[in-house]
């Protein structure tokens, strides 16, 4: 589930990673939340609430008791949030939350609400793995208070270990997760992504386009909604922790690791830009041009998609995607029977905004037995959630 429209508490606590947050609080406002910060008085060292006013929904609060005509903070944001994020969330003040203490706002804040908290960590290594922290995580996370680990690499002072604030993207993942309907918990997702790369010799390809986008959103919006995800991607993009990914190249490395997940996947979605030729003898050497022109014989490659249909299992669900110049519904209409899918998202790759490299796309969601649906031009990750309600839709039909 999206951000969006959703009211947001931002707490901040006193740690050197407190100057993420402002991205972080940028970033939920940018995807349409609104946003209510609340700095520990020992936030307010690092960085100003100012700040945070600026770039927030509302003025940024530090305390329970001067803020006029608001006589009580902790509930009036506690009641009305639907998350709580703590960004970073210090030692001290996971303890305080692991024992029930409401000696400042942003504490007091966490006991007056029954929203979901994700509480994001940030400290020196030795601290983080000090049994007391980490006795304190264990009792909040079973209350249900979801935690995002810190990452390894520099902390303040020079010193390298695990205790970092995960990025602002990250967060902004995580807290986009646990909004997220859990109606994919237990099913197993496969899907690929990007455009393959055909080997002509030792150092050129031929590819196409496809950014890999459409996948990697796809792939972390399902995860998002508890499926467990194994990513066959050709690109170098990064993915959240708890998503597979496997790495591939060609068209053939892509039907390997495809066909080794086939058989364990619940819903395999191809996104892929498969290429459809390749080289028929690529050149274990780097051509040299001193021997002319060279004709290069391409072969057809297996069409993976095809297979899937072939070997379906009953309840399986199969997605295939149509880059469409023209005739879009009755060209991903026919592939659907042809390739016997559930679903086909086609997209019309020649309208503006549309598909191949950009942010955004405009698809038609084509099912075998249900209605169509027209997604208007959205980001890819909406565009990846509407797919998945549509494949949310025909599970629960399936298991009915
Ligand atoms: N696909 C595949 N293996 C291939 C080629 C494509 O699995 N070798 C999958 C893509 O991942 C995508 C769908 O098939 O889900 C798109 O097929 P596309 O290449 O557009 O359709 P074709 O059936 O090949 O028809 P046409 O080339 O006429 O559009």
């Amino acid at each position: 589930m999206s951000v969006a429209g959703r009211r947001i508490v931002l707490g901040v606590s006193g740690g050197i990673a407190a100057y993420k947050a402002v991205e972080v609080c940028r970033r939920l406002m940018d995807l349409g939340a609104f946003v209510s910060p609340i700095l520990t008085p020992n936030a307010t060292k690092f960085i100003g609430a100012a700040t945070f006013s600026a770039v927030a929904s509302e003025r940024a609060l530090t305390s329970l008791y001067d803020n006029v005509g608001d006589p009580s903070p902790h509930t009036r944001l506690g009641q009305a949030a639907d998350l709580i994020i703590v960004a970073p969330a210090t030692a001290r003040v996971l303890a305080a939350y692991a024992t029930g203490s409401s000696e400042g706002l942003l504490t007091a804040t966490l006991l007056a609400t029954r929203a979901p908290v994700l509480v994001c960590p940030a400290m020196h290594t030795e601290m983080w793995e000090h049994p007391a922290v980490q006795d304190n995580l264990a009792i909040l996370r079973r209350r249900g208070v979801h935690v995002l680990e810190p990452e390894s690499g520099h902390l303040a002072g020079g010193d390298i270990g695990k205790g970092r604030l995960p990025e602002p993207s990250e967060i902004v993942k995580a807290a986009e997760a646990v909004l997220a309907p859990q109606d994919l918990k237990g099913v197993r997702v496969l899907v690929t992504a990007g455009g393959t790369r055909e080997a002509i010799d030792a150092v050129r390809v031929i590819t196409n386009r496809s950014s890999g986008k459409q996948g990697h959103a796809i792939a972390e919006a399902a995860a998002a909604r508890g499926a467990s995800v194994t990513l066959v991607t050709t690109t170098d993009r990064a993915v959240s922790r708890g998503i597979e990914r496997v790495a591939v190249n060609s068209a053939s490395d892509m039907l390997e690791a495809v066909t080794a997940h086939r058989d364990a996947s619940d819903v395999i979605v191809m996104a892929a830009a498969v290429a459809d030729f390749r080289p028929a003898a690529p050149a274990a050497n780097k051509i040299k041009k001193d021997g002319g022109v060279p004709e290069i014989v391409l072969e057809p490659t297996d069409d993976i998609l095809r297979g899937l249909g072939e070997v379906k299992r009953p309840g399986q669900i199969l997605v295939g995607f149509a880059a469409e110049t023209d005739d879009v519904v009755a060209n991903a209409t026919a592939k659907l029977t042809r390739k016997n899918l559930d679903l086909v998202v086609a997209n019309d790759v020649s309208a503006p905004g549309v598909g191949f490299d950009h942010d955004t796309n405009a698809v038609t969601i084509v099912s075998a037995d249900g209605p169509v649906v027209e997604v208007p031009l959205s980001s890819k990750q909406d565009v990846a959630r509407a797919l998945l309600d549509a494949v949310a839709t025909r599970l629960r039909r399936s298991t009915q």
